[in-house]
């Protein structure tokens, strides 16, 4: 069952469920088996690719990076902006999620770059796959600081004022994720819980300890 919360569709028996506090927002999603392929998505800095590597050790399933996956075939992705500019990047971000989208097992989680999920295409891609999205949700602030030294790996991060103005833009889109999760404390701990909790909703049974 869902309720309308604030405007957003929340599934009511995940809040009267001992919810996990961090989940901010939760929209039903139509999935096409038991197991769901779980995408995180948001801004830089928000912890995709760290929170997903341990999500999908707990979840004891694939984690795929978006981004590594770009670079194992393209080079860096700093490379990638250089040679073919940040309009070459996005079609080369969205010919791999083409490729990789009907490849990976259920469950995995899935890693996107910050920009990804912006282009309705991929956002198409990602429906047409029934991926449930998780989009990670922290001030800019927090986000700034935790990007600040990455210039070097993040294009994006070279020019201050466009990144408040890009995170200002972005943020009402990533908030069509189907749930969405505070992610600005320090530690990912509680967040991680909140995941697997999610995960856990939505069919993933996690293996008992003595299986990992
Ligand atoms: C980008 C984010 C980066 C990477 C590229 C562009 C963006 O990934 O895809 O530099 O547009 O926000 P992370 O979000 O993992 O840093």
């Amino acid at each position: 069952m869902a309720v309308l919360v604030g405007g957003h569709f929340v599934a009511w028996d995940f809040w009267f469920s001992g919810a996990p506090h961090l989940l901010l927002q939760s929209r039903s999603v139509p999935q096409d088996s038991s197991s769901p392929l779980l995408v995180l998505i948001g801004f830089m800095g928000a912890g995709k690719s760290t929170v997903g590597r341990f999500l999908a050790q707990q979840l004891a399933c694939p984690l795929i990076d978006l981004d590594t996956e770009i670079a194992r075939t393209h080079g860096s992705i700093p490379d990638l902006f250089s040679s073919r500019g940040e309009s070459g990047f996005r079609a080369v971000e969205h010919h791999h999620l083409n490729l990789i989208l009907p490849r990976l097992p259920r469950p995995s989680v899935l890693a996107l770059g910050g920009g990804a999920f912006l282009q309705p295409a991929n956002r198409e891609l990602l429906a047409h796959h029934y991926a449930t999205t998780v989009f990670l949700d922290a001030p800019f602030e927090v986000l700034r600081a935790r990007i600040a030294d990455t210039a070097h790996l993040r294009p994006l991060v070279r020019d201050p004022d466009r990144l408040r103005e890009l995170f200002d833009q972005r943020r009402p889109t990533y908030l069509l994720a189907n749930h969405t999760f505070d992610a600005s404390a320090p530690d990912p701990a509680g967040l991680l819980t909140s995941l697997v909790q999610l995960a856990n909703q939505l069919g993933v049974l996690a293996p008992t300890r003595d299986k990992l």
